[in-house]
């Protein structure tokens, strides 16, 4: 085998690319295992990089792989600047971006600002150092209420469920908007700035073509940290848009000095991770002087529904108009239950899958895919025992995480379905029996599979002069159903969501979610077209 640093890289030199790419995302616990311990790592991904050229994605963005007790799965980081022993070491990732760049595909990285695991070293100094030290000033600790401090400071309850507060032997407390593992920065500290800066740089020196921002919306926190009215509890797992701990403009001059950074590096970007409540909020992430581009939830938010599904488009494309910035479309990612089951599951969730994957890939900006969904996995359902979101427990096991997060089947008829070696008796989800059918090799070579789909769309989209343009104009289409066209390009794309087979608008078909009936689209169908000559 070549070495890395023999590899020539084949990636371009376009400053733009990302506001077109198709970014798929790996979550690394469950993309692929070589050292056959059931976790997925970074050897592994490596190895599936034939595949994710033939699947024909331009870029890969990989969660979380930094030294980490794992209380939330890499996102409670201890050392932002190592690898993990469970996904490799340094060097395995200089290995990975090498042959990844070999085969023209960009890696960005999670990097997570807004906290730290509590067995990192500054806030192991900080438990060490006692209330008053410099080195509790990196974190929010504070005093308790009540007479002897035995209250949390505030009313506030953790994302993950249970309060945002937990009190430290000396009687102080801590805040933690996530697990009590994910001990809150303090951004107004210039160390943790500083600190920030020498990760990003870390890593851009390592060649990473740019990063994903965990909690892009929550580093800045509200002066004083006062109770807040929450109105009605928020369920466990959601993150109501107009939470007051979030999206605090000081969180902008954060982006501000990222931007600073990644402009010393040509071609690198950020993506911020932001749920914020309107347009005018989401537009200043992606102002030019911030973020490149930040996730816009609402097309994975929207009820297979022709009027939500517009809706959810409109409202996103409007969000970035103001600032020139593009816009970003995802249907899933670790964090929400699998598309195939959100649309109803099944034959049924199935074919609407397959129309919005058109949907999504028809639309001008970035498309971040999620490892899985091109196999059109459903959500996995696991027995209580086998489930390890810390959500999970935290929300009195009513919420998890873990069904969209079961490792990727790539192989064989049974469990590990080739994600681990052959002989790896355990993975670290288990892999539910009858998931023959959706392994990549069952569906390779089948041209109805939906990972069949997902290679023609992706191949079109790459090749076809109809996918320019950056703005969209809406035909007149009946009840149930849209049609838009990318404006001088070309592209047409129809959504059937009503319960008959609609007519096409008029050109010449390229690729159909579902074979047409008579000429027409059937329910829960999408398709792609071009205005004939
Ligand atoms: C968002 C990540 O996507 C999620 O998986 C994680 O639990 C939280 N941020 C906390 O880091």
């Amino acid at each position: 085998m070549r070495r890395p640093e023999q590899t020539a890289s084949r990636i371009d030199h376009d400053p733009n690319w990302w506001r077109n790419e198709v970014v798929y995302q790996v979550y690394i616990r469950s993309f692929a295992d070589a050292d056959g311990d059931g976790v997925g790592d970074l050897d592994g991904i490596r190895s599936r990089l034939g595949y994710l050229e033939l699947l024909g994605v331009g870029a890969l963005w990989i969660t979380p792989f930094y030294r980490s007790p794992m209380a939330d799965h890499g996102y409670d980081v201890a050392d932002p600047r190592d690898v993990d022993p469970l996904f490799g070491d340094l060097e395995a990732f200089d290995r990975l971006v090498a042959e990844a760049h070999a085969l023209g595909i960009r890696v960005i990285i999670d990097v997570v600002p807004n906290h730290t695991s509590t067995q990192h070293e500054w806030f192991r100094a900080a438990i060490m150092g006692g209330p008053g030290s410099p080195a509790r000033e990196r974190y929010l600790f504070r005093d308790g209420r009540g007479p002897d401090g035995s209250l949390p400071p505030n009313n506030w309850p953790s994302i993950f469920g249970g309060p945002a507060w937990t009190r430290v032997p000396d009687g102080q407390w801590y805040l933690h908007l996530f697990a009590p593992e994910q001990a809150d920065l303090n951004w107004t500290n210039p160390e943790v700035w500083a600190d920030f800066d020498r990760t990003l740089r870390f890593w851009l020196d390592r060649a990473v073509d740019g990063f994903r921002i965990d909690v892009a919306h929550g580093m800045a926190k509200p002066a004083g940290l006062p109770d807040f009215d929450f109105g009605e509890p928020p369920p466990p797992g959601s993150l109501p848009d107009a939470d007051p701990r979030f999206d605090h403009d000081a969180v902008h001059d954060v982006h501000r000095m990222v931007r600073k950074v990644l402009d010393e590096y040509p071609g690198r970007i950020a993506c911020g991770e932001t749920w914020v409540k309107d347009n005018e909020s989401f537009a200043k992430y992606v102002r030019p002087d911030e973020l490149h581009q930040a996730f816009n939830f609402r097309l994975a938010a929207a009820p297979f529904d022709a009027a939500s599904v517009q809706e959810a488009i409109e409202h996103s494309l409007r969000a970035v108009a103001s600032v020139g910035a593009p816009p970003t479309w995802a249907l899933s990612n670790h964090d929400v239950p699998r598309q195939v089951t959100r649309y109803g599951g099944h034959a049924v969730g199935e074919r609407r899958a397959r129309a919005m994957a058109l949907v999504e890939l028809a639309l001008p900006g970035a498309v971040f895919l999620y490892n899985g969904e091109e196999l059109g996995l459903p959500e996995a359902i696991l027995p209580p025992e086998a489930r390890q979101d810390p959500m999970w427990t935290r929300s009195g096991h009513t919420v998890s995480r873990d069904g969209c997060r079961v490792p990727v089947p790539w192989q064989g008829d049974a469990p590990p379905y080739g994600f681990s070696p052959a002989g790896t008796a355990i993975t670290w989800l288990p892999m539910p029996p009858g998931w023959a059918r959706y392994t990549v090799e069952a569906q390779l070579e089948d041209p109805r599979s939906m990972l069949s789909l997902y290679r023609s769309a992706l191949e079109l989209r790459r090749t076809h002069p109809a996918f320019g343009g950056t703005e969209l104009e809406w035909y007149g289409a009946p009840a149930g159903c849209f049609a838009f066209r990318r404006k001088g390009a070309g592209l047409i794309c129809a959504l059937n969501t009503s319960g008959d087979p609609v007519p096409l608008p008029p050109g010449e078909l390229l690729l159909a979610s579902c074979p047409l009936e008579d000429g027409a689209l059937p329910t829960d169908g999408a398709a792609w077209l071009v205005a004939g000559g």
